[in-house]
């Protein structure tokens, strides 16, 4: 059975929460609200529990999951060692999106890091993840509350959908605040690498460290991983039900994103059986009428935060709209955008590239 407590004016020491925290330490799954995406939690000592998390999310036992924290000392009880770096990271960013890899402590169950020698950290700034972590005084080892390779739930609501009857209980707070996961950053390799884009732009990363992070190809979405970096990686994500088609122009000029939406617009009519859908932005919705295609629109691109904040929650939306083929289009490799782009380009089953 699940107990779903739906949170809204939310105190620090509940019993909503008291009870949360009770049944993680008694070995229990946990679904709760970050200001990423919900996440699903278990305690990091305890390994049957953990083994529940890859079992209910039907997740490769190569794909680590992320250690959340509520104090330094924490960090310090799930890592070997804390470089300078490191300190630079959790002092500007924290509580916040980032997740730090670091070396890992011996005492961290291997099915955690999935035979990992690091650990992934990061210690979330909703109020409702912090005081769960707090109350219940240790790390809590928590994946995306999506079965895998769904998109990651964004609101309780999605959670509930997903989970219900499959782990103990789930902790509704409405809405995420950025809707897309945390970046993942590697700084136990010189120089440090970026594993996954997120919610915290790269370049801002950057600015804290005072130096330069390597951004692989796989961090685009793009290639193939050889070495498993970051395992996660090598995995179809985000996917709609619906067939994904990404189209990106050469650049992003005015005509250039009239040229995309032309593009788009004839593949749609061109397009056989199902029904195709658009995910159009206000720039280019205008574009879209009378293509008899349903459109979506995430947002402007002025405003990258938006677009990926809605990403997810559209992405779920076009199959509950039976949509059969998706059309999406491209946005430029920086900032947010880079965030937005691995996510389309690991849902896409197929990429058009135009020039324009
Ligand atoms: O925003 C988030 O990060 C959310 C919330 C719940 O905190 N969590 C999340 O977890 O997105 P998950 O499991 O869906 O993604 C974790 C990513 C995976 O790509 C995994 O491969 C990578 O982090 N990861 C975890 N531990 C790692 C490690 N030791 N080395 C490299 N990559 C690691
Ligand atoms: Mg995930």
């Amino acid at each position: 059975m699940t107990i779903v407590f739906r949170l809204k004016g939310f105190e620090q020491d509940c019993f909503e929460i008291r009870y949360a925290a009770g049944v993680l330490m008694r070995g229990g799954l946990v679904a709760f609200p970050t200001e990423t995406v919900y996440g699903l939690g278990a305690l990091v000592w305890d390994e049957g529990a953990v083994s529940k998390i890859f079992q209910v999310k039907g997740r490769p036992s190569d794909n680590p999951l992320i250690v959340h924290v509520s104090s330094i000392e924490m960090v310090e009880k799930v890592a070997s060692r804390i470089p300078e770096d490191a300190y630079k990271l959790m002092e500007k960013a924290w509580p916040g999106p980032l997740t730090i890899v670091l070396p890992k402590s011996e005492r961290v169950p291997r099915i955690v890091t999935a035979g990992l020698d690091t650990v992934a950290v990061r210690m979330p700034s909703h109020p409702v993840a912090l005081s769960l972590i707090r109350e219940t005084g240790e790390p809590v080892a928590a994946p995306s509350a999506n079965p895998s390779g769904k998109p990651s739930p964004t609101s309780g609501t999605h959670v509930v959908r997903d989970l219900i009857g499959r782990v103990e209980v789930i902790l509704d707070a409405g809405e995420t605040l950025y809707g897309v996961e945390s970046t993942v950053v590697n700084i136990v390799t010189e120089p440090p690498v970026l594993l996954r884009p997120g919610a915290i732009p790269v370049e801002e990363v950057e600015k804290i460290l005072g130096r330069k992070i390597l951004i692989p190809e796989f961090a685009k979405g793009l290639g193939q991983v050889e070495k498993p970096l970051a395992p996660g990686m090598k995995y179809r994500h985000y996917a709609p039900e619906a067939k994904l088609v990404l189209v990106e122009p050469s650049s992003y000029t005015r005509e250039c994103l009239k040229a995309l939406a032309e593009y788009i617009k004839t593949q749609a009519l061109a397009g056989s059986d199902g029904k195709p859908c658009i995910l159009a932005t206000l720039e280019t919705l205008q574009h879209y009428s009378g293509v008899g295609a349903e459109t979506f629109t995430l947002g402007s691109r002025e405003n990258p935060f938006e677009i990926a904040r809605n990403l997810f929650t559209i992405l779920r939306k076009v199959d509950e709209e039976e949509c059969s083929i998706v059309y999406a289009e491209g946005f430029p490799d920086q900032g947010l955008g880079l965030t937005i782009m691995n996510r389309l380009r690991k849902a896409a089953s197929e990429k058009h590239l135009i020039n324009c």
